[in-house]
């Protein structure tokens, strides 16, 4: 690959009383390019992730970064679109800017400020990045969509309600570390694995802690080519940047399968000549548990159908063989789904270059980063190293 993350920043996850998409654009973009060393006018080109317009009025986003600095009026920005994936769209977009030589910098934006909505009204967006045809009369919003995939699991499998709720403590325990997570607290494996008043179930066999949660928040990465970048203070490489879609329809797929991110794993890893476990840790795209389940397959650390060793074996716990969401994913760290992608990339540029404070693993030469966008639609995964 020949581009690098050469600055970040990442706002506080949670519900952000008081912040606007706005104002959440501007500080992660001010921060990024602070952090990176270089000026507004040095940045060429600008993306912004934003999934959904429908959880705030303001739908059109492109030009609000160019409230950061009055050197980036009249700089190209567009908005970047693909659900949940959003983020790491708006990268790939970057990258492509890069790889075409239209820019030597480009400050790349996700969003999402979805706190204006309550959970139901939230769902009702949400459900828009499914396949509306057939599938927008599932309850429960997206949450639904996710209750059936798991439902369609436990049927071929067997019942993996221990290893969902052992994924959602492990979440919670590593977001406690992490000063940006929308939760910071441990959650206890018997609240999460029985249902209570304050865990009900939420859609099929999905209670409340197998949800990522309704999060407001912002992240921006400065991305450089990687002669540019070698000449700036810190220079976190892409070893590989895979992109798969699958079709739309669940009904067009077996679906727990997850053929896509299966692909895009292994595109990354050939691409990258590496082996899943030369990966120092992972962070993936646990919107819910049984994603993160589904997903320990899809890369390639468990057979199908034995994805529950890597949880209930301490495989990908912090001291494990594979980490896996260190951040506290985004089930603990929260999901503000156009950030999400980018917040990835961050919290893994944070790691490499050793300045994760509590969150640090001992070891972090090499990330790994799957984000995804609706249920394995569109399938984005991320090799990072640091080369400065
Ligand atoms: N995990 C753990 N706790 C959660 C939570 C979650 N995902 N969401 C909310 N809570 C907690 C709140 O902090 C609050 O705790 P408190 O009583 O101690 O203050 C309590 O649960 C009630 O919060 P509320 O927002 O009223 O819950 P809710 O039932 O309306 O919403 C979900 C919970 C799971 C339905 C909602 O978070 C949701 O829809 N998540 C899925 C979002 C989604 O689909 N994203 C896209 C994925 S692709």
């Amino acid at each position: 690959m020949t581009a690098c993350i050469v600055g970040w920043a990442h706002s506080k996850f949670g519900k952000l009383d008081g912040e606007t998409s706005e104002s959440l654009i501007v500080k992660v973009a001010t921060e990024a390019i602070a952090h990176a060393g270089i000026e507004p006018r040095d940045v060429d080109v600008i993306y912004v992730g934003n999934m959904n317009g429908g959880f705030v009025k303001q739908e059109f986003h492109s030009s609000l970064p160019l409230q950061a600095h009055p050197d980036l009026r009249f700089k190209p920005s567009t908005r970047v679109e693909n659900a949940c994936a959003t983020g790491s769209a708006a990268i790939h977009m970057g990258l492509n800017s890069l790889a075409a030589k239209k820019a030597r910098f480009v400050l790349v934006v996700g969003v999402e400020k979805m706190t204006e909505l309550n959970s139901a009204q939230a769902g009702d967006v949400l459900i828009k990045a499914s396949y509306v045809a057939e599938e927008a009369e599932i309850e429960a919003g997206f949450a639904g969509i996710f209750g059936k995939i798991t439902a369609t699991y436990f049927q071929r499998y067997g019942d993996k309600s221990d290893a969902l709720a052992r994924i959602a403590v492990k979440a919670h325990r590593n977001g406690a570390r992490n000063p940006y997570a929308h939760f910071q607290r441990e959650f206890e494996y018997g609240f999460c694995r029985n249902p209570s008043d304050k865990n009900p179930f939420v859609a099929g066999p999905l209670k409340r802690t197998d949800c990522s949660p309704v999060t407001d928040g912002a992240a921006a990465v400065i991305l450089a080519d990687t002669d540019t970048a070698l000449g700036m203070k810190q220079a976190i490489a892409f070893r590989a940047a895979e992109h798969v879609n699958d079709f739309l329809p669940m009904s067009k797929r077996d679906i727990i399968q997850f053929d896509g991110p299966t692909l895009a794993w292994k595109q990354a890893l050939e691409s990258a000549r590496l082996d899943l476990l030369d990966l120092s840790f992972v962070e993936t795209h646990d919107c819910f548990t049984s994603a993160e389940l589904i997903e320990y397959e899809a890369m390639g650390l468990a057979p199908r159908g034995h994805g529950e060793r890597a949880i209930l074996e301490g495989w990908v716990e912090r001291d494990g063989k594979l980490p896996v969401n260190i951040s506290g994913g985004l089930k603990a760290k929260g999901h503000p789904v156009g950030a999400t992608g980018v917040s990835m990339h961050v919290m893994s540029c944070l790691q490499l270059a050793g300045t994760a404070g509590g969150m640090q693993l001992p070891t972090a030469k090499l990330a790994g980063i799957f984000n995804m966008g609706g249920a394995a639609v569109a399938n984005y995964v991320s090799i990072l190293e640091p080369v400065k």
